[in-house]
């Protein structure tokens, strides 16, 4: 009797399916729309950056990391922090350079989650928490931001506090709607999981991309959170080269130790070249980070003071490279989804329905999400066609 392969697999995964980003990024090639929907800059990462990498390739770099990072490189994160955040960290016991800062995240929610755990998400949520957890065996418990600015619910956030929450996800700036978590949150935060055998994961990938003068409360910067978590960093996102994936994940011995059982077995290291570039680039331009918060502002601003004239309405993303949109005045009898084919299609600009980042999205949800990561002439392009809708 022949029996057929995907009788035989029974899926570990059986909802995940082709990404809404593959999928927009696709329909936005095919009606050769401008792509505002993937989150990565059309421009390139600092020439320097660039240069280096081709200089320690032929310099022989081109074999096996240590397991951890290059020290170089987990030396100038340490130095960063230190000087970002006020926290002096160990780089041998608490930095560990993974390949992207999604490996990271995977890693430490193996390292922590096991069968029957739950994970408490906030939704909208970046879309590898969910996978990551499922495959460590635990069940992810969907809390959603409290609309319109996606600030938490507390009270929404205190009921799903259970004896099986072994772990919660907390990104800022937060992706995708651009929300800061602030120091008081934080505490707020520290407060409610006081006593309780309880983890977090800090996706903080977007932390140098914060606006109007704000500074990013860094669980790095939060005695009580950072004791019981694991804080996930891109350079990808920093240094405007996504390509690379490459990130860091910021935790206490113990805890690093547990998530490094799981990277060593998942990729063991990050690749060397780039390690290497990152860390001489670190060196000599530390004043990058401070510089980004302006560099990123101005794009924001150029698009959305286009934006202000249309039929759109919005308010300023506090941080991260995105700019969410309500299109409620345009096409209020479209769904997100609809809207955003509809968008790409017919005006020629594409962008991320941002229902697809929730388990239940709230069924008057009337916003997209275009990511400004971009040179200002296809900013200009992109806010002229949207001016038009
Ligand atoms: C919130 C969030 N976390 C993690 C990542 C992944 O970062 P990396 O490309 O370094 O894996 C992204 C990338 O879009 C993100 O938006």
């Amino acid at each position: 009797m022949s029996v057929k392969p995907e009788a035989m697999i029974q899926s570990k995964l059986p909802n995940v399916g082709t990404t809404i980003f593959t999928t927009m990024s696709q329909l936005a090639a095919q009606s050769g729309a401008i792509n505002l929907s993937q989150g990565f800059p059309d421009f390139d990462g600092p020439q320097a950056l660039r240069e280096a990498v081709g200089r320690h390739v032929m310099a022989g770099h081109n074999q096996y990391a240590p397991m951890t990072g290059l020290p170089a490189l987990r030396e100038q994160v340490a130095a960063k922090i230190a000087r970002s955040y006020g926290r002096q960290v160990d780089m041998d016991s608490e930095v560990t350079i993974t390949p992207g800062a999604t490996e990271a995240i995977f890693c430490a929610v193996q390292a922590l989650v096991r069968p029957g755990d739950e994970v408490i998400v906030l939704d909208p949520c970046y879309d590898s928490y969910e996978p990551s957890v499922e495959l460590a065996g635990g069940r992810c418990v969907h809390v959603p931001l409290a609309l319109p600015d996606f600030s938490i619910d507390w009270q929404r956030l205190a009921d799903a506090v259970g004896p099986r929450t072994r772990l919660i996800m907390l990104n800022s700036p937060h992706n995708p709607s651009g929300a800061l978590i602030s120091r008081a949150e934080l505490d707020q935060l520290a407060a409610l999981i006081r006593g309780f055998d309880i983890y977090l994961i800090a996706d903080e990938v977007y932390e140098h991309l914060v606006y109007d003068g704000v500074c990013h409360a860094s669980v790095l910067a939060h005695e009580e959170l950072y004791a019981r978590a694991y804080v996930v960093s891109s350079f990808g996102k920093t240094y405007h080269v996504t390509g690379w994936k490459t990130g860091y994940v910021v935790a206490p011995p113990l805890l690093s130790a547990e998530l490094r059982k799981a990277h060593q077995f998942v990729t063991f290291c990050g690749i060397t070249p780039l390690q290497w570039a990152l860390a001489d680039y670190m060196a000599a331009y530390p004043e990058h980070v401070d510089e980004l918060p302006a560099f990123y502002q101005a794009k924001r601003d150029l698009f959305c003071d286009r934006l202000a004239e249309s039929r759109f309405t919005f308010t300023r993303a506090a941080g991260t490279y995105f700019q969410l949109a309500d299109y409620s005045a345009i096409r209020p009898d479209l769904d997100d989804v609809a809207m955003a084919e509809w968008l790409t299609r017919e005006h020629g600009v594409a962008c991320i329905p941002i229902s697809v980042f929730y388990q239940q999205p709230p069924a008057d949800l009337r916003l997209v999400r275009f990511c400004f990561a971009k040179r200002e002439e296809t900013l200009r392009q992109a806010a002229d066609r949207l001016y038009g809708v």
